[in-house]
C-alpha cells in the first residue's frame, strides 16, 4: 500500500504510506478546536498541538459557527510553529501536508485548509486533504501495530457509524443513527440536567458514582445495526420533569445522587445498546477486531463494555482520550494509511457527507 503524491509546481513525488520514512504535518479545523501536528509513518506522533475553544463557546452554551472560525484564525499560526518546535523539524524537513477538508462547519474549516494548502504551495510539497470521520478511525492507528480488517464504532458530536473497515482505504457504513449522534445525545441530556457545556464529559464523570439500574429507560426499535436516540431523550425529560416532582426540587444539583442516578441510567442505555450492535456485526461478519473512534471513545463506560470483549478473544482498540476527540495527528495517521484523500489543491471543504 503505497501512492505517489506530487507537489503542485515542481511536480516532485514522493511516496506515502510505502514504510519508508515520511513525516506528515497535519492541521484540523473542523469544529472548535485548532490543532496541528506531526506525525512519522502514519504511527509516532513526533507533535501535537491542540487549542481549544471550550472556554469562549462555554459562554453561549454550544458552538457558534462564527466564533470558532474567528477563533481558528487567531490561532492557527500559533498551533503551527508550536508543532514545528515541538518536533524540532523544519519545513523542509516535511514529506507533505494534510488538512481537514470535511465534515464540519464550513467557515472554520476554511482557515486550517487554506493554512495547510498555503504552507504545501510554500514549501513546494504534496498536500492531502483528509475526511474527519476517516481521520477519527485512524486514531486507532498511531501508537500501535493495528491493521484493518476490523469493525469501528464511530461516535462523535455529529455522527454515529458502525462502519466495516476492510483496508486501510476501503470501508462501507453498515449502520448509523436515524436522528441525533450520541456525542448529541450526551451534549443534550447534559444540558436537561442542567450541566454546563460541554456536558458530555461530565455527564460521563457523574454516572460512575450513579446508580445505572435505578431508572429503566427505552431502547427505540430501528434496524439491526442502526441507532435512533431522539426517542431516550425525550424519556429523560420525562424522567427529570418527574424525579423534580417527586422530591420538590427546580433544578438538580451536581453531587446529588439524584443526578447522578439519571446520568448512570442513561449511560447504561447507551452503552449497552452500542456493545449490542456492535457484537452483532462481529460475529454476523466474522471479525475478531474492534475500534472505537471519535470524542465519545472517551467515554469511561462505553470503554469498559467494550474491553471487557477481550476476555472472550476479540482485539479490541481505542486511541487515548487526547486522540479521541479532535485532533491533528489522526487527520496526519489518516493522510499516510487511507489512499481515499482529496489531494486536489482546488478541492473544496463541505459541511456534510454527500
Ligand atoms: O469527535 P469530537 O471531538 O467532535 C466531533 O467531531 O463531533 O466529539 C465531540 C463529542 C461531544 O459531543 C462531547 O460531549 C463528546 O464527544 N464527548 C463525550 C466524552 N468526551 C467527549 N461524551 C461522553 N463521554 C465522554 N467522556
Ligand atoms: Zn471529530
Amino acid at each position: 500500500m503505497s501512492v505517489i503524491k506530487k507537489s503542485l509546481f515542481s511536480e516532485k513525488e514522493v511516496e506515502v504510506g510505502s514504510g519508508a520514512d515520511n513525516i506528515i504535518m497535519a492541521i484540523e479545523s473542523s469544529c472548535d478546536e485548532t490543532a496541528c501536528a506531526v506525525v512519522k509513518n502514519g504511527r509516532e506522533v513526533l507533535a501535537n498541538v491542540v487549542a481549544s475553544q471550550i472556554k469562549t463557546h462555554k459562554l453561549y452554551g454550544g458552538v457558534i459557527p462564527e466564533i470558532a472560525a474567528r477563533e481558528h484564525l487567531q490561532a492557527i499560526n500559533v498551533v503551527v510553529e508550536e508543532a514545528f518546535a515541538q518536533s524540532g523539524l523544519r519545513p523542509e524537513d516535511i514529506t507533505a501536508f494534510a488538512g481537514t477538508v470535511g465534515p464540519g462547519l464550513v467557515g472554520a474549516l476554511l482557515v486550517g485548509l487554506n493554512a495547510a494548502k498555503t504552507l504545501a504551495l510554500v514549501y513546494d510539497k504534496p498536500f492531502i486533504g483528509v475526511n474527519h470521520l476517516n481521520a477519527h478511525i485512524a486514531a486507532n492507528y498511531i501508537d500501535t501495530d493495528l491493521e484493518p480488517p476490523f469493525i469501528a464504532l464511530l461516535i462523535s458530536g455529529g455522527h454515529t457509524q458502525i462502519i466495516d473497515v476492510r483496508s486501510y482505504s476501503e470501508q462501507e457504513i453498515i449502520g448509523e443513527t436515524i436522528d441525533d449522534a450520541v456525542g448529541e445525545a450526551y451534549d443534550k441530556v447534559a444540558r436537561l440536567i442542567g450541566l454546563p457545556y460541554p456536558g458530555g464529559p461530565l455527564l460521563d464523570k457523574l454516572a460512575r458514582d450513579g446508580n445505572p439500574k435505578a431508572h429503566i429507560l427505552p431502547v427505540a426499535k430501528v434496524g439491526k445495526y442502526d441507532f435512533s436516540l431522539s426517542g431516550l431523550k425525550t424519556a429523560v425529560l420525562r424522567l427529570t420533569q418527574k424525579v423534580k416532582q417527586e422530591h420538590g426540587i427546580d433544578s438538580f444539583e451536581l453531587e446529588s445522587p439524584l443526578t447522578k442516578d439519571i446520568c448512570a441510567s442513561f449511560q447504561e442505555n447507551v452503552s449497552k445498546t452500542l456493545l449490542k450492535k456492535v457484537k452483532n456485526a462481529l460475529d454476523e461478519r466474522g471479525y475478531k477486531q474492534v475500534v472505537l473512534a471519535g470524542g465519545v471513545a472517551a467515554n469511561s463506560e462505553i470503554r469498559a463494555k467494550f474491553f471487557a470483549l477481550e476476555k472472550d478473544g476479540y482485539r479490541v482498540n481505542a486511541p487515548l482520550l487526547k486522540y479521541c476527540t479532535d485532533n491533528a495527528a489522526m487527520v496526519a495517521a489518516c493522510a499516510y494509511f487511507n489512499e481515499n484523500t482529496f489531494d486536489d489543491i482546488n478541492v473544496e471543504v463541505f459541511s456534510r457527507v454527500k
